[in-house]
C-alpha cells in the first residue's frame, strides 16, 4: 500500500467549486480551496503504483503511523469487476435494514459483500427468527443478478439450528452479524451469539455491528475479553473511521505531531420519519447516545484517545419540558412508558485521559431528511472539522499562519464497503492485509462512553410533576 508521503496539499482530492459548506453560518466563511488538485479518478498521477482495489485506509488505532492513500478506490463503481473464483461462504445474521438495505440510510451489508466477491459469494445461511423477513429479503435477491448467491440460501431461526444442520460444504469463511444489539454482547444464554460463533468455528472471521450490546457494559467487556483470547478476527461496524476524511484528519494530526486539545461533536437528527416505535423508547435500544450517537463518541474516541469516564458530566432536555415538545413525532409516543421516553438534547462533556476536553451535543429536533453532524478536532494552530460524513464528507481546516479555512472532499467515497472490503481481505490475504480501524475491545470502549453520558444526563435530569 503507497504511504502517503507527499506534502498535504499534494494529497487531497479538492475542488472548490463543490466545496460548499452545508449551513449559513458555514458559508459565510471564508473557503479557499487547496492549491494542487489531484483528480480522483483514472488520470490521477498517483493511481499507478496501487493494485486494483486496494484499500487505502490505515492506522487501526490512534497510536500507529498513518499509511493513508487518498486515491485508493473505495466505492463499488470504481472497483474492478470480482474475478469468478472459488465459493466465499457468508453467513449472514439479521435479514433487516443494516444487511439488506433501506430507504433510511446507505446502508447494506450484503450489496457490498456482492460487489466485492461476485460470483464467488455464496450466502449459505441467513439467521433470522424472522422467517418472513428473511424470505422476503432473498426472494428480492433471487429475482435479481446475484441469485447465484441465494438461491442455495437456508432460512435458519437460530444460529445454533444452523450449526445442527451444517454441511460441510456450507462452512463459512465469514459471519455478518446484523442481528438486533439486544441478542448479543453479554453472557446470558440467547445474548450470548459471540460465544457461540466462536466456540463452532474458532478461526472464523466475524463483523459484527455497533452497538456490541445493549446490556451492562461489565458484561461487554467479559466479551471483548473472550474474544480476545479467540483467534477470531473481529471487526465491528463503526464505519466512519474508514471515511479519507477522517483518514485525512488522522494524518495531518500524525503528521505535524499534533496533540488533541478539544473535540467538540454535534449530532442533531431529523426525527419526522423515524417511525420505529423501539427507537424512541430507552427500554428498547437503549436510546439516541447508545444506539446513535454512539458513531460520534466513537470519531470522538478515535481523535481524542482515552477519556476518563469519571469525568463525564451531562445535562438533558426532557419530553414533559417546555422545551421538549416535538411537533411532528411518527409515532404514538404515549405507548412508550413516561420514564422510558427519550431526551430531545443530551449535551454532555469530559475530559480525555490526555487532558483534553471532549463535548457532545445531541438533538432529535430537525424535520425533513438530512441530518446534521459535524465534530471539531482542535489541536495547537490547528482547527479540523469534518462536517456531514453520512452524505457528504469534506474537511474544513485550519493550519497555522494562515486565516483561511481550506477544504479537503473525496469523490466516491464509501466507508461501508471499506469496511466490507478490508475484512474479506483480510481473510483472503491474511491479517493485516488491510487495516480492520474497529476491534471488539476498543468498540466497547465506545459502548462504556455512550453509557456514561446517558447515565450522567439521567442524574441530573429533572422529574416530571407528580
Ligand atoms: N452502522 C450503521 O450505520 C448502522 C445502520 C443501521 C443499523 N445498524 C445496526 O445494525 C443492527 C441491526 O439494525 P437494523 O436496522 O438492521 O434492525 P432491523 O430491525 O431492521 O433488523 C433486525 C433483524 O434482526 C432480526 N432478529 C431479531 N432477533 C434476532 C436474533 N436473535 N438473531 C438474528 N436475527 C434477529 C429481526 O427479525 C430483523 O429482521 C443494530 O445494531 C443497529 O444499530 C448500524
Amino acid at each position: 500500500m503507497m504511504r502517503a508521503s507527499l506534502p498535504l496539499r499534494h494529497l487531497a482530492s479538492v475542488s472548490g467549486r463543490q466545496a460548499l459548506p452545508r449551513s449559513a453560518a458555514a458559508a459565510a466563511r471564508a473557503v479557499r480551496p487547496v492549491a494542487a488538485q489531484p483528480v480522483l479518478g483514472r488520470a490521477s498521477p498517483f493511481r499507478s503504483g496501487i493494485a486494483a482495489g486496494a484499500r487505502g485506509l490505515a492506522t487501526t488505532d490512534g497510536s500507529q503511523s498513518v499509511d493513508f492513500d487518498p486515491n485508493a478506490a473505495t466505492s463499488m463503481d470504481k472497483m474492478e469487476p470480482p474475478a469468478p473464483g472459488a465459493d466465499f461462504n457468508v453467513v449472514i445474521v439479521g435479514a433487516g435494514n443494516i444487511n439488506f438495505g433501506s430507504d433510511e440510510g446507505p446502508w447494506n451489508h450484503s450489496f457490498r459483500l456482492e460487489h466485492k466477491l461476485g460470483p464467488r459469494l455464496k450466502v449459505v445461511a441467513l439467521i433470522d427468527p424472522s422467517a418472513q423477513r428473511a424470505e422476503a429479503a432473498l426472494n428480492v435477491k433471487r429475482n435479481s443478478f446475484v441469485l447465484s448467491a441465494y438461491k442455495d440460501t437456508v432460512v435458519y431461526p437460530t444460529f445454533a439450528d444452523y450449526v445442527a444442520n451444517m454441511k460441510p460444504h456450507q462452512k463459512p469463511h465469514a459471519i455478518w452479524v446484523g442481528s438486533p444489539p439486544q441478542y448479543r454482547g453479554r453472557e446470558q444464554p440467547g445474548m450470548d451469539l459471540e460465544k457461540k460463533l466462536i466456540e463452532a468455528f474458532p478461526d472464523v472471521a466475524i463483523f459484527i455491528e455497533k452497538p456490541v450490546s445493549t446490556g451492562p457494559v461489565a458484561d461487554a467487556q467479559k466479551v471483548a475479553d473472550v474474544l480476545e483470547k479467540s483467534g477470531n478476527l473481529i471487526s465491528v461496524g463503526y464505519m466512519l473511521r474508514y471515511l479519507k476524511v477522517v483518514q485525512k484528519m488522522k494524518q495531518i494530526l500524525e503528521e505535524n505531531n499534533l496533540k488533541v486539545m478539544a473535540t467538540n461533536a454535534r449530532y442533531i437528527m431529523a426525527y419526522e420519519h423515524t417511525a420505529k416505535l423501539d427507537w424512541w423508547d430507552k427500554s428498547q435500544t437503549c436510546g439516541p447516545i447508545v444506539e446513535q450517537a454512539t458513531h460520534f463518541c466513537d470519531l470522538s474516541r478515535y481523535f481524542g484517545g482515552e477519556v476518563d469516564l469519571s469525568t463525564v458530566a451531562a445535562h438533558s432536555l426532557e419530553y414533559f419540558e417546555p422545551a421538549g415538545h416535538l411537533s411532528k413525532i411518527p409515532v404514538d409516543e404515549s405507548k412508550v412508558k413516561p420514564e422510558n421516553r427519550i431526551p430531545r438534547i443530551t449535551c454532555a462533556t469530559w475530559k480525555y485521559e490526555s487532558g483534553a476536553v471532549g463535548s457532545l451535543t445531541h438533538a432529535v429536533s430537525l424535520q425533513g431528511f438530512n441530518y446534521s453532524t459535524e465534530i471539531d478536532v482542535l489541536a495547537d494552530g490547528y482547527s479540523l472539522r469534518l462536517v456531514d460524513p453520512y452524505n457528504a464528507p469534506a474537511l474544513y481546516f485550519r493550519r497555522p499562519g494562515d486565516d483561511h479555512e481550506e477544504v479537503v472532499r473525496y469523490q466516491n467515497d464509501d466507508p461501508f464497503f471499506s469496511e466490507v472490503s478490508n475484512l474479506i481481505d483480510c481473510i483472503e490475504k491474511g491479517p493485516g492485509a488491510s487495516p480492520i480501524l474497529s476491534s471488539y475491545d476498543d468498540a466497547v470502549k465506545t459502548y462504556a462512553l455512550t453509557w456514561a453520558i446517558r447515565e450522567a444526563s439521567e442524574k441530573s435530569a429533572k422529574k416530571p410533576a407528580k
